[in-house]
Formats: structure tokens, sequence, C-alpha cells
């Protein structure tokens, strides 16, 4: 079990934050105002290797634990949640092109992905299979050697910015849950395009929305491992995209935090700062102890994933939902200590609550999180 960064862990963590901090925080908020995804650092942030995380050394990655990922997720929220969100997306889908992928798959996507030059997304969620992710229904039908795909994929993270798609398919329409394949779908496909974009609460850089596959002909040599492998897949590449969103979540809390502290030591009321009263040093001290915690138990899933450990998928689960929890409480504790000042944009503890949310529903709702804890401990007692 690990309670201190390693030197190399310490030294990556500052270069990050050195980054996040300097380029990033300062254009959180208008990135945010104007939806503007910030595509200009997804180069600079090649260039440190961190869209590479996942990638082997030969493809020009830095193949990281997942342990180091939590560390770096958590200094990028810090200064960007939203940042930090869609890189962790792109660096999931690497890390399954490289788990699932054959040679010529690795070598046609991993080197650009590393370098900045290719964006990735991930594909499961439809109108009508969210939770119920293995009730997906986009088809695709084998012609020769390509798949014929047909229907709509819904909230996809990096919509329309990204140029490589993961995308779950339905390749035996009896087959439910080993009834689903996983293609890799290029941005220019013919009968490829994007659908709606969303308007969201919060992460409002980052583009969510649909994809809309119209008699789209993807190479059969497209499709990462066999047929029937892609919701094992999905799940899979989740795990550690369960323990991302929990690390981001760590970074958000501890934003919110920081700023309530140097609030609560600024801010006079009735003759005395504000953190001199109860009121406030407890909720400050419950917010200090919440992000310990979530750290914590980040840290040792993203170890635990490592390790390739038993309970890893219940150890993922964990993180997340009590790192989402954790942040969703630290924000709106933090608007409180804010006051009026909380409830306006000149601060940015309102963006951060909006932020906090989603994590609660994306990559898997919180309820799917406890139930997957539940059925780790218990066994399946629902046949
Ligand atoms: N890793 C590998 N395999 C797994 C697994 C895991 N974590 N969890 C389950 N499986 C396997 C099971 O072993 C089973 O295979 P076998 O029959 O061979 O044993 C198969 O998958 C089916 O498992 P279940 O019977 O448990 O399936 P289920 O239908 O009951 O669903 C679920 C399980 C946990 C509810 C799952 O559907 C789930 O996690 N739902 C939430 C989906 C989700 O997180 N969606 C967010 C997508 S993110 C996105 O789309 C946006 C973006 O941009 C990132």
């Amino acid at each position: 079990m690990l309670f201190e960064l390693d030197d190399e862990q310490q030294e990556m963590r500052d270069v990050v934050r050195k980054f996040a901090q300097n380029e990033i925080a300062p254009h959180a908020d208008s990135w945010d105002d104007e939806h503007h995804f910030p595509r200009e650092i997804f180069k600079p942030l090649a260039e440190l290797g961190l869209a590479g995380l996942l990638i082997p050394e030969e493809y020009g990655g830095l193949n990281l634990s997942r342990l180091m990922g939590a560390i770096i997720y958590e200094e990028l929220a810090q200064a960007d949640s939203s940042t930090s969100t869609w890189l962790s997306v792109h660096n999931m889908v690497a890390g399954l092109i490289n788990r699932f992928g054959n040679d010529e798959q690795r070598q046609r996507w991993l080197p650009g992905m590393a370098s900045g030059d290719l964006l990735g997304a991930f594909s499961l969620s439809e109108a009508h299979a969210g939770s119920d992710a293995a009730n997906l229904r986009t088809s695709a039908r084998r012609e020769g050697d390509h798949y014929i795909v047909n229907g709509s994929k819904f909230w996809v993270t990096n919509a329309g910015q990204a140029d490589v798609y993961t995308v779950m398919v339905r390749t035996d329409p009896n087959g439910g849950s080993k009834g689903i394949s996983t293609l890799v779908i290029e941005k220019d496909t013919p009968g490829f395009s994007i659908g709606k974009i969303e308007r969201k609460m919060g992460l409002n850089s980052d583009p969510t929305g649909e994809l809309i596959f119209e008699n789209c002909r993807v190479p059969v040599s497209h499709r990462l491992s066999d047929e029937g492998m892609g919701f094992k897949i999905a799940l899979t590449a989740l795990d550690g995209g369960r323990i991302n969103i929990g690390a981001s979540s760590v970074g958000l809390a501890q934003a919110a935090f920081d700023v309530a502290t140097r609030y609560a030591k600024e801010r006079q009321a009735f003759g005395k700062p504000i953190g001199a009263f109860q009121g406030i040093q407890f909720m400050l001290a419950d917010m200090a102890m919440k992000i310990q915690a979530a750290r914590l138990l980040v840290y040792q899933a993203a170890s635990k994933y490592d390790d390739g450990a038993p309970d890893a998928t219940m150890s993922a689960a964990m993180a997340k939902c009590f790192a989402t929890d954790t942040a969703m409480a630290v924000t709106t504790d933090a608007v409180q200590v804010l006051g009026g000042a909380g409830y306006v944009r000149d601060w940015p503890v309102e963006r951060y609550m909006r932020e906090a949310k989603v994590g609660q529903i994306v990559e898997g709702a919180n309820q799917i999180q406890r139930m997957v804890i539940a059925r780790a401990l218990l066994g399946r007692l629902d046949g």
C-alpha cells in the first residue's frame, strides 16, 4: 500500500503541475464560457508524453503505470477538469488499441495518438442503452471484408473533435453481451457523421455528442480482437477509465478546497476571518478528510489495476464512486463557504460544482458502481 510518492512520481507530478498551472489554469474559465475545445494544447501535452501514457515506447508513448496516470490526471484536473477528462478518454482509447489490437493496428493509430496528431474517442452508450450498455443496437453486418454499420451512439466525449473512434457495435443480433464487437472508425469514413452536440451543465470546453452511422463501411481489419469480445473490451477499458475519473475528481475537489481555504482566511465577518468560526472550520476539516480518503482509494485502485489484482474491478468502482461523490460534496461546500461570492462567476467554485456533477454520472453512474461493488461482495443473487 502506498502512502508517499517516490522521487520519479514527484518529478513527473511537478512537471505536469507547472504546465497545468501555467498553460491551462489561466484559460479554464474562458474556455468554459466560450465552449472552446483547446485543441491547441493537445500537441504541447503530447510533447510532455501525456498523450501516450498507455502507449509503449516503440510507438512513441511513455507506457506509464495507472498509478502514475492517476497522479497526472489529479494535477491536470486541479487546473481544468475538462482537459483532464478529454485527455483521459484519449489515453483510455490508446490503451485499449494497444491491449486488444494487433501489430498492424497499433502501427496505424498509436504513433499519431502519442504525438498529438490523432485524438481518440470511446463510444459505448446509445439513446436507450446507457447503464444497460449490453442492450446496444448499432449494427455491424459483415459484407466481404467490410462491416456495414448502421445506428447512432450517444454521449460521446470528444465527438466531432476526435480522429479515431472506438465504437462498440452489435455483430450478432441475438448474442446479448457476447454479440458485441469493437471497431475503430476513422473520422472521414464515408457514412459516418456527427449529430447533435449536447448543451451541458459543465465541462463545456469538451464536446459531448452523437455519432451517426448510415451504411458506413468499415474494414474488418479495423476490428479489435475477435467478434463478440466488444463488451469485455469496453468494460476492461472502463475499469481504467473509472480510476481516471476518480483521479480527476480528487484534483477538482482539491482545487475547490484550496479556494475555500484561502477565502476563509481572507474574508472578514463580525471582526474576524470567517475561518475563525467553527461552522467554517468543521466544513473545511470534513472536506480535507474526504479528499484525502478519496485520493488514497484512487491510488490503491490504480495499484491494484497495475498488479492485475482479482478485486481490481471492484476497487475501480469504489474509487470512482467515492471520489466523484466527494468532489460533489466538496465543491458544493466550497460554494457555501464563499457564500454569494461562490454563486457568481468571479470565482471558479460555481464552475467546479457544475463540473463535479458529471463525475457521478459518466463512465457508469454511481448506482452502477455500487451495483458492481455489491456483486463483487455478494455474487450474482439476481440470477
Ligand atoms: N471487465 C471485463 N469483463 C467484464 C467486466 C469487467 N469489468 N464486467 C463484466 N464483464 C463481463 C462479464 O464477465 C460477462 O462475461 P461472461 O458472461 O463471459 O462472464 C459479461 O461482461 C457480461 O457481464 P454482466 O452479466 O455483468 O453484464 P450486465 O449486462 O449485467 O452489465 C454492468 C454489467 C456493470 C451494469 C455494465 O453494463 C456497466 O458497467 N454499465 C455501465 C456502462 C458505462 O459505464 N457506460 C459509460 C460509457 S462511457 C461513454 O460512453 C462516454 C465516454 O465518452 C467515455
